[in-house]
């Protein structure tokens, strides 16, 4: 099939490059000319396991290609994707400039019967608003439909989720728009749902908010272990066994982040209030989740005691391990609490740096961990990186100045650690 996408970024680049591998001719457009340049050359401008390798065959397949140019995506695609970026307004509403920006340049160009398609995460009723936009800024008679198809990866296995979902979700308002997506999905052999327009863009702001819930409430319990010296590893493990709750995003630690999560919970607040329904345990997820940071950070001044002189060391930058996405990563606000204690910041993260270098002023990078270790009071766990699990130890013990490791992602054995002599706090493990 001929597929368009816009808007070339984590999720267009995986959709794109996935839809160019089961076989079809896909063009992804993005406005930013950089990034448009850098694909043509091969280069993917962001850490995401696998895809380089996937971009460049599909490339030299010739069924990928990518453009700066709406009108050329509109013109030769039967499907077009909206992949742009919806973050959030200062008020918490989604901000749907870059959709409505799309949709009018969409309309502009087409002539012949297209299917325009909600990958981006939006509010519910934005699939209505995008097709009264196109309607108003297209030629008369020309025919069209929009969908919803929520995309439900996540980074870092962003090409394994998008090629074995649980579920695919259509939402249309026509048979042929259904018929086309499900041709197009057929591949994947994962169960297609298909609902109207509406219930889709529910069932992605009501799945993220559902999965942040479950981080906060593992997070309020992990708060009721540290008082009472219980395990929250072992709770969570204990509750995950019931099929019913399931073990998965019952991780306690320093919450969660990335960009979406936090934007969708805050979108589907948002647009809840606006149909008339305060949604205040949502409220109280964002509550848990922004005073999960605070607690952390009052375990690293309770812990240094005396913050002056102090050099602390950030074990991973990233807001989740694979990948290099600094996004609402917690990493940033601990640092920001960092540095106004005039503490000492050294960081070092696997695949984040590059990106974290214009975001952070004034920190260390290093190029290690054993140099991140060296002359350090206190070492944080921020992401957990696979190869933190893997540290040697004694040799950090070592070049450390203080024998301080605070844990907010629970990575180590706290009895291996105190073994090894290192005061060591975790999370929800007791004190
Ligand atoms: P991103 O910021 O990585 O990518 C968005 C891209 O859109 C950018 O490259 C930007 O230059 C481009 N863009 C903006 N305006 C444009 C325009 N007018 N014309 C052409 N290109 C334009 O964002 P993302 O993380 O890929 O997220 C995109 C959407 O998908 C969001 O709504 C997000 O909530 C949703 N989503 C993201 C993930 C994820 O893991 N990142 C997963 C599921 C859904
Ligand atoms: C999340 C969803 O998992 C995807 O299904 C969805 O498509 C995507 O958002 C989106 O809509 O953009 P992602 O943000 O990439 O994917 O990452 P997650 O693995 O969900 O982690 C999100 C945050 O929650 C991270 O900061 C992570 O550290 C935190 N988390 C996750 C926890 O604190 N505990 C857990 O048990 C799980």
């Amino acid at each position: 099939m001929r597929i368009g996408v816009i808007g070339t970024g984590y999720v267009g680049l995986v959709t794109g490059t996935c839809f160019a591998n089961l076989g079809n001719y896909v063009i992804c457009a993005d406005n930013n000319k950089k990034k448009i340049d850098a694909l043509l050359k091969g280069k993917v401008p962001i850490y995401e396991p696998g895809l380089d390798e996937l971009v460049v065959h599909n490339t030299k397949q010739k069924r990928l290609t990518f453009t700066t140019s709406i009108k050329k995506v509109v013109e030769k695609s039967d499907i077009i994707f909206i992949a742009v970026g919806t973050p959030s307004k200062k008020n918490g509403d989604a901000d749907l400039s870059f959709v409505g920006a799309v949709a009018k340049q969409i309309a502009k160009y087409l002539t012949k019967y297209r299917i325009i398609v909600e990958k981006s995460t939006v509010p519910v009723k934005t699939g209505e608003w995008v097709k009264s936009t196109i309607e108003r800024f297209a030629r008369k008679n020309v025919k069209f439909d929009v969908a919803s198809n929520p995309e439900f990866l996540r980074e870092g296995t962003a090409i394994k989720d998008f090629l074995n979902p649980d579920r695919i979700v259509i939402g249309v308002s026509s048979k042929r728009a259904e018929n086309m997506l499900k041709k197009l999905y057929a591949p994947l052999k994962s169960p297609i749902l298909v609902t109207d327009v509406k219930s889709a863009e529910i069932i992605k702001h009501a799945s993220n908010s559902f999965l942040a819930t479950k981080i906060s409430f593992i997070n309020a319990v992990s708060n009721i272990c540290e008082k009472v010296g219980a395990d929250i590893l072992k709770v969570a493990e204990g509750m995950g066994m019931d099929k019913r709750i399931g073990r998965q995003f019952l991780s306690a630690g320093l919450g969660f982040g990335g960009s979406c999560f936090p934007k969708d919970v805050d979108a589907f607040i948002s647009i809840s209030k606006k149909l008339g329904y305060d949604f205040d345990l949502l409220e109280e997820v964002r509550r848990v989740n922004a005073r999960q940071i605070e607690l952390f950070v009052s375990k690293i001044k309770s812990n240094l005691i005396n913050l002056k002189d102090k050099t602390v060391g950030l074990l991973g930058l990233a807001f989740k391990p694979e990948t290099d996405d600094m996004r609402e990563a917690p990493s940033l606000k601990v640092i920001d609490w960092l540095k106004k204690q005039k503490i000492k910041v050294k960081v070092f993260d696997p695949k984040a740096m590059p990106k974290s270098k214009d975001l952070l002023k004034g920190v260390k990078f290093c190029k290690d961990t054993y140099e991140l270790a060296k002359g350090c009071d206190c070492l944080l766990v921020i992401t957990e990186w696979n190869e933190f699990k893997q540290l040697d130890l004694v040799r950090i013990k070592r070049l450390m100045k203080r024998n301080l490791i605070i844990d907010g992602r629970n990575i180590f054995d706290s009895v291996n650690l105190k073994n090894i002599g290192f005061k060591y706090i975790s999370t929800g493990r007791g004190r």
